[in-house]
């Protein structure tokens, strides 16, 4: 007959068997921060006003709209379009500006729970540092800089398509925030080793890849196309896309890389990751299930189960096969 301290040691060895089988979720981003688990929404999918429908608490982090300086309108409607298996949106760049966010918007989003990371943005390179140094001093786990903005100085170039306008933004948000900063790439790049490493180079703690893939939508009876001068695709239509940008991109840096492009399951995180992603965002999909968030990181553990990983963040960088040049 078992004794009742053989009974309560078994009974406590059951337990931490549990407690050693749960998977360790939470991963380390750079400049000391660190996620309770990978899963964030990307920038403009997600805003305070879908909390209630999830557990947003649960969430890695939470990552703003891209905010602007100036105070802006977007586009006129119509901005959304479906296409296979995607998405393509034209908003352009509604803002609340500086101070709007900063007394409105940015004060939800900290109510929220996780740690609030603020994309910012400019139309010109200055007006990144500007929206930088109106938030610095805010509690903010981290800032964002979204590069896919047309310099408006320049031609209307893309930021991010320039590895020297990269640079220049990005020292210079560096020497205006103590925060760690992530700088989010734009895919329609030559060599996205070369972006991902200027980004490096100026301080950046991570980079997101990617951005929305510029795209068209036409209407063959009306012959016109349905979204103006066309729009960002995203969605699952880009993952693969995006999925080749974070395996590259990863490839050229010593930085984190956040995947984002597509999501839409546990599965689709851990693809990331063995790609090279250290974390991800989630875009699309929770414009079809606003709960997608939650129940992609309610998957990952017994996910994790399945694939006999105690770790999540051990799979990163895992995929077994050759890997780009460095010099790529
Ligand atoms: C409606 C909409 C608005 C977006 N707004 C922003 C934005 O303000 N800043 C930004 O960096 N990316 C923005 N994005 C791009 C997303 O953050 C993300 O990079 C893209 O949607 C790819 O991820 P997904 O395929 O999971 O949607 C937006 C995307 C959509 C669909």
């Amino acid at each position: 007959m078992e004794t009742f301290a053989l009974q309560k040691a078994r009974r406590r060895s059951a337990v931490d068997v549990a407690r050693l089988d749960r998977a360790d979720l939470s991963v380390e981003l750079g400049g000391g921060l660190q996620l309770s688990n990978p899963v964030m929404p990307a920038s403009g999918c997600f805003g305070p006003e879908l909390a209630p429908l999830l557990d947003s608490a649960g969430l890695g982090a939470v990552v703003t709209k891209t905010v602007f300086a100036l105070e802006r309108s977007g586009n006129p409607a119509h901005r959304l379009t479906e296409t296979d298996s995607g998405m393509l949106n034209s908003v352009g760049i509604p803002s609340p500006g500086a101070e709007g966010f900063r007394a409105g918007l940015l004060r939800r989003y900290q109510q929220l729970g996780p740690p609030v990371v603020v994309s910012i943005g400019g139309l010109y390179i200055e007006e990144y540092w500007e929206i930088a140094e109106a938030l610095d001093g805010e509690d903010v786990a981290a800032f964002e800089v979204n590069v896919s903005c047309p310099n408006l100085e320049h031609g209307g170039i893309t930021i991010g398509s320039s590895a020297d306008m990269i640079g220049e933004v990005v020292a210079g948000v560096r020497e205006r925030v103590e925060q760690p900063l992530w700088v989010k790439l734009t895919p329609t790049v030559v060599a996205i080793g070369e972006v991902a490493r200027a980004a490096e180079a100026a301080g950046a703690a991570a980079i997101t890849v990617c951005n929305s893939f510029p795209a068209l939508a036409v209407d063959a009876f009306s012959r016109r196309s349905v979204l103006g001068k066309g729009g960002g695709l995203t969605g699952p239509a880009v993952k693969p896309l995006a999925l080749r940008l974070v395996r590259d991109a990863a490839a050229a840096v010593d930085i984190p890389v956040i995947g984002c492009g597509g999501i839409t399951s546990a599965i689709d995180v851990v693809e990331f990751m063995i790609a090279g992603a250290s974390a991800v965002q989630v875009g699309t999909a929770t414009f079809t299930r606003p709960d997608a968030m939650a129940q992609i990181i309610s998957g990952l553990d017994p996910l994790c189960r399945r694939l006999g990983v105690q770790r999540l963040s051990d799979l990163v960088a895992t995929l077994d096969s050759p890997v780009p040049d460095r010099s790529s």
